[in-house]
């Protein structure tokens, strides 16, 4: 290939970046495995935390590995006082996704480990973060609805503590467990933007965390985790399900893209959004108003796109799509969905960094140069 008609491939589309042993997206059959565990098999079956464990470590755990590695977590869920202090500073003058990521940037000032580069300080990090993310999110939920810090539970689980921290009273189980799944769904899904910034900011030797807020940057936009809260916004516009094909004919009309629909790699439905959709379902018997009128606007939303543009252009819902519904079902508010989203998603990004440091290279890929070369200086009072 000559220099000057370099082989581009825009947004890497189709390029292998790495090999890794972490997780298989066929984005042809829609299927999705975790370590070669069906993520049908571990939303089913498994903890949030046993996933994690899965993760980092390739295997699932024993009974002993396992609540050990649970011990782990719950000891890191407590929060540096200047860390509460930071989100109740910023709680409501940024984004709380821009909350989170600030904060995570903080944890380094309280960890003794940050610049130790071994593979055991890395996974006592990876603990630190996933347990950690969940406390931010819920203070900062707290704090945006003017209520104090809820110090953790010891007594509960990884989804259910969160919940508590997030609403000051323990949840329901039948919550507890759906978030637990949500989580799982969220958990992986191999060189995604956000993984792979992850990736690149490890790749040049910078920190766990440094190397994760990266990723948090890439995962707050829009066209990747972003999507959800729009996802929602999208269906509070809508209004009510009689008004859904109506909508979506003037958005697509317009060339507007639906949030929540498409994907880079499934050219079919997402596994994930298969999974939860009979979740959604279930919603359409809540008795709160509000979860009962979204949810049968995203199932409205859903069997029209799929007629309009999934059987003939395969754009297909993802695990977006279905998110806004059940997160509001849990007293989750909008705000935090894409925050949720990234601390679902730090085991992902852990695992990434942890298996790529044992073979790392610096990414460093190339553009073709389309500007000029060799213009002459011209001094400032010269200047036209
Ligand atoms: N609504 C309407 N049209 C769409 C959508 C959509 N959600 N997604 C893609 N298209 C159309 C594009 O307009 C484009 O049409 P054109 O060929 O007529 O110009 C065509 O499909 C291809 O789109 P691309 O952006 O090139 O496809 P890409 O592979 O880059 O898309 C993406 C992936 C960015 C996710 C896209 O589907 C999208 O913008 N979806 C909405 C945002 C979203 O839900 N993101 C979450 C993704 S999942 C996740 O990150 C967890």
């Amino acid at each position: 290939m000559p220099d000057d008609a370099p082989d581009i491939r825009r947004g890497l589309e189709g390029v292998y970046v790495a090999q890794s042993a972490i997780c298989k997206v066929d984005g042809v059959e829609g299927r999705l495995y975790y370590r070669g565990y069906a993520i049908e098999e571990l939303a089913a079956n498994s903890s949030f935390e046993e996933v994690c464990y899965l993760l980092l470590y390739g295997k699932l755990p024993q009974r002993a590995e396992l609540t050990q590695f649970n011990e782990a977590l719950v000891k890191e869920r407590e929060l540096p006082e200047d860390i509460i202090y930071l989100i109740k500073a910023l709680t409501g003058k940024e984004r709380a996704i821009d909350v989170m990521r600030t904060t995570i940037s903080a944890l380094p000032a309280y960890d003794s480990e940050t610049y130790d580069s071994s593979a055991e300080a890395n996974l006592r990090k990876s603990i630190r973060l996933i347990s950690k993310i969940a406390s931010i999110i819920a203070a900062t939920g707290r704090f945006s609805k003017g209520e104090g810090y809820t110090t953790p539970n010891p007594q509960l689980g990884h989804a259910a503590n969160f919940l508590y921290m997030l609403n000051g009273t323990e949840p329901e189980a039948e919550d507890a467990k759906l978030l637990n799944k949500m989580l799982i769904l969220h958990a992986e899904h191999s060189s995604n933007a956000s993984t792979f910034s992850t990736m690149v900011a490890g790749s040049t030797l910078a920190d766990l965390y440094a190397a994760v807020v990266a990723g948090i940057s890439a995962l707050k936009g829009p066209l990747h985790g972003g999507a959800d809260e729009q996802a929602l916004a999208m269906m509070r516009a809508i209004g009510s399900a009689e008004n859904t094909g109506r909508y979506i004919d003037d958005a697509l009309s317009g060339k507007q893209r639906i949030m929540g629909f498409g994907h880079r790699v499934y050219k079919t439905y997402d596994p994930r959004a298969r999974i939860i959709k009979s979740d959604l379902e279930a919603l359409q018997n809540s008795a709160d108003a509000e979860v009962k009128n979204l949810t049968s606007i995203a199932l409205a939303a859903e069997k029209i796109m799929v007629e309009r543009l999934g059987k003939t252009r395969n754009i297909w819902p993802n695990v977006d799509f279905f998110s806004g519904p059940i997160y509001t079902a849990l007293g989750i508010p909008p705000e935090l969905f894409t925050p949720l989203f990234a601390a679902s998603r730090m085991p992902g990004w852990c695992a990434h960094m942890l298996e790529y440091w044992r073979d790392n290279r610096l990414f460093r890929p190339m553009e073709q140069y389309t500007g000029a070369v060799g213009l002459k200086y011209v001094p400032m009072d010269q200047r036209e």
